[in-house]
C-alpha cells in the first residue's frame, strides 16, 4: 500500500512507523500485524482515578520495581473552535468524547497497557476567561530556560496524551476522537471533538528496549547504526529509574479547587548523536549521562539494567561533587546535576518522556509532571549547569549531555482532576 511502513520490518518496527504515520490505513495496516485482544473498558466509570496523571498502577513494573513506560505515544495539541469562553455543550461533548475512549479500552490488561490519556490546557487557553487560575495552580508561560537555547513557544489551547502498549490502540483513539471512526474495539463512539477543537499538531513516538535500535535510519544518528538493541532510548541508557523519579502524590497540586491535577511540561529535543557514538568513548558518555564516578568505577553496565532501581546519585553523592568533578575530571553528569534540584532527597518531576522520529530526525519529546511548573524550571536550572562551567567544562561542552540536544520548543500545561477535564474555568466552583 502507498505510503505505507514496509511489510518488511518486524511487528515491532511496522507497528511503531504506522504510529508515526498515522491515519486511516495506518490504523488498518497495524491492526492485521498486532491483532490485539483487549476487553472493553468498564461501564461503570466511577471507579476511575480523579487525578488522570494516576498512571503508575497501570503499568508493569520491571524485575527491579521500576515502572515500565507504554510502548507508543502520540500527542494531539488543539485550539477550542469556538470564541470566547467555551459552551457547557461543548463541554458535555468533549467530555462524551473522552468517556467513549475510557469505555473502549481497559487502562490495564494482561500485563500490558491498554490505554491511558491526559488532557491539559495551555496559559493561552486560561486567557480567555475574566478570571485569573487560583493562586494554587502555577502555570506559566513557556519560556527560554537557558541562555543557549532559543525555542519556539507553543500556544495551542490543549494537548491530549495519549498511551498505551499497542501502536493500534493510540490510533485507533486517536481516529475517534478526531471523528474518523465511530466504533472503538467494539464500542459505539458516542462522539467526537470535531468541531469543538481543531488540530494544530500531533507528535509521536516510542520507548522500549528494540524500539530506538529498530528505527535508528533518521538524521542525528549516524549510519553505523550504533544504538543497542536493548536500548530504550537513542542515547543508549535506560532512564527512569524508581528512585530518580518523583512519585504521583509529589506532583499532585494539592490546595485549590484543582487540587488533584499536576502540571505538565512538554519539550521537543532535537538529538545529535554523531559524536556521542562516533567519537566519544563509552567512559565520556557514562560520564557526561550519569558522573564521572559512575564512569571511574565502572558502575555502569550496557543500558544501566544492573543500577536495579537507582542511579546511585545521592548514594554516591554525586550532586554534592559536580562542583569537584568540573574543576578537576573536566566533565560533569547529567544525572549529577539534574539530582541537585532534589527536595529533602528526592525529585520533583516526574519524566514521562519518550523518543520520536517525527519530521525524520531522531528527538525525544520530553514529558515531565511536576506540582508546580516552576519545579521543572528549578530542575531545568540545575541540568543547566551554567554555575559549573569554566575551564574543561563549557556552557554545553563536557556538560552532561547538553551538547547532544537542541532544545525546539516548549510547552506548559495544566491537567486538571479528571472531573474538570474538559474545557474547564479559570475558577471552578
Ligand atoms: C535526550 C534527553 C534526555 C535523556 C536521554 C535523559 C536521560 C536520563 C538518564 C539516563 C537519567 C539517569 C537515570 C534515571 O535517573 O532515571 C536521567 C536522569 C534525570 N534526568 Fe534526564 N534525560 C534527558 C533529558 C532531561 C531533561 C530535559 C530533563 C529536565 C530537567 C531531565 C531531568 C532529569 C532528572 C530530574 C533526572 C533524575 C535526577 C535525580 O536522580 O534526581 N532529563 N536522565
Amino acid at each position: 500500500m502507498d505510503g505505507l511502513p514496509s511489510p518488511a520490518l518486524s511487528r515491532r518496527g511496522f507497528v511503531k512507523a504506522a504510529v508515526a504515520l498515522g491515519g486511516t490505513s495506518a490504523l488498518s495496516a497495524c491492526l492485521a500485524r498486532e491483532a490485539p485482544d483487549l476487553p472493553a473498558g468498564p461501564d461503570d466509570l466511577s471507579s476511575l482515578p480523579d487525578r488522570q496523571h494516576a498512571w503508575n498502577a497501570a503499568l508493569s513494573t520491571d524485575a527491579h520495581g521500576n515502572d515500565v513506560a507504554p510502548r507508543h505515544h502520540v500527542l494531539l495539541l488543539l485550539d477550542y473552535a469556538g470564541s470566547g469562553e467555551p459552551t457547557e455543550a461543548d463541554r458535555e461533548t468533549t467530555e462524551a468524547a473522552f468517556q467513549s475512549l475510557e469505555r473502549a479500552y481497559p487502562r490495564r490488561h494482561d500485563g500490558e497497557v491498554g490505554l491511558l490519556f491526559t488532557v491539559g490546557y495551555s496559559p493561552a487557553y486560561f486567557e480567555r476567561f475574566d478570571d485569573a487560575l487560583p493562586g494554587s495552580v502555577d502555570l506559566q508561560e513557556p519560556r527560554a530556560l537557558a541562555p543557549f537555547e532559543d525555542p519556539e513557544l507553543d500556544r495551542p489551547d490543549a494537548v491530549v496524551h495519549l498511551a498505551s502498549d499497542y501502536g493500534s490502540v493510540v490510533l485507533a483513539a486517536e481516529a475517534a476522537l478526531l471523528g474518523e471512526r465511530d466504533e472503538l474495539n467494539g464500542r459505539e463512539v458516542a462522539t467526537n471533538l470535531d468541531g469543538v477543537f481543531d488540530l494544530a499538531d500531533r507528535r509521536t513516538g516510542f520507548v522500549g528496549a528494540g524500539l530506538p535500535a529498530d528505527h535508528q535510519g533518521v538524521a542525528g544518528i549516524p549510519d553505523s547504526e550504533p544504538v543497542a538493541d536493548d536500548a530504550p532510548l537513542y542515547m543508549g541508557f535506560k532512564s527512569g529509574f524508581e528512585k530518580n523519579q518523583a512519585t504521583e502524590e509529589r506532583v499532585t497540586i494539592q490546595d485549590g479547587p484543582y487540587a488533584g491535577g499536576t502540571t505538565q511540561q512538554l519539550s521537543l529535543l532535537r538529538l545529535h548523536l554523531e559524536q556521542w557514538y562516533d567519537q566519544d568513548s563509552r567512559h565520556h558518555r557514562v560520564a557526561t549521562m550519569f558522573c564521572p564516578a559512575h564512569a571511574d568505577e565502572s558502575l555502569v553496565e550496557g543500558t544501566g539494567e544492573n543500577l536495579g532501581d537507582t542511579s546511585l546519585m545521592e548514594e554516591r553523592g554525586c550532586p554534592a561533587h559536580a562542583g569537584r568533578d568540573a574543576r578537576e575530571s573536566g566533565v560533569v553528569g547529567h544525572s549529577q546535576k539534574s539530582a541537585r534540584a532534589r527536595e529533602d532527597g528526592s525529585p520533583i518531576i516526574l519524566r514521562r518522556d519518550f523518543d520520536s522520529t517525527d519530521g525524520g530526525e531522531a528527538s525525544l519529546h520530553f514529558l515531565s509532571l511536576q506540582r508546580r511548573v516552576e519545579d521543572f524550571v528549578k530542575t531545568r536550572e540545575a541540568m543547566n549547569g551554567t554555575d559549573l562551567a569554566g575551564g574543561a567544562v563549557g556552557q554545553r561542552q563536557n556538560n552532561g549531555i547538553l551538547q547532544y540536544v537542541t532544545v525546539e520548543r516548549r510547552g506548559n500545561y495544566l491537567v486538571p482532576p479528571r472531573r474538570l477535564r474538559s474545557l474547564p474555568p479559570a475558577r471552578p466552583t
